[in-house]
């Protein structure tokens, strides 16, 4: 699926704030990588999602939320799929995005 969908650097820095607050380590991972397609309220609606050939999850579903999260989350990320790309993130910065998650969208 050839799309181009490796986003450019330009505008995603760690000052784009995902709702909620709170010191989260896991909001400045998700917000520099992560909001440029799922939007900083995790709707999937961030400012490359239009371009992508796919629309990105909606973390506000609460169908999103079933079954093995975790899992799910740590293999999206680790592996990608396309259009969404794979990140190479430690577990333990995977463990702190999952967490942020969980406290932002999570219904
Ligand atoms: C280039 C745009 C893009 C970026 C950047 C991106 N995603 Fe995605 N993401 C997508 C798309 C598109 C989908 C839907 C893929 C599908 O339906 O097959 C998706 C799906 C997901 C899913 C849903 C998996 C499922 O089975 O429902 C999760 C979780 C996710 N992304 C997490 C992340 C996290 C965490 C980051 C940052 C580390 C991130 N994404 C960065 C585009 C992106």
């Amino acid at each position: 699926m050839a799309c181009g969908c490796l986003v450019p650097n330009d505008g995603i820095s760690g000052s784009r704030d995902g709702p909620g607050g709170g010191h989260f380590p896991g909001k400045t991972t998700l917000s520099g990588k992560c909001t440029i397609c799922h939007g900083a309220d995790g709707k999937g609606n961030g400012p490359a999602a239009a371009a992508l050939s796919k629309h990105p999850a909606d973390f506000n579903n609460p169908e999103f939320w079933k079954g093995d999260v975790d899992k799910k989350i740590s293999d999206i990320v680790r592996n990608g799929r396309p259009p969404m790309p794979a990140f190479s993130l430690s577990s333990d910065e995977i463990q702190t995005i999952i967490d942020y998650m969980k406290q932002s969208f999570k219904k």
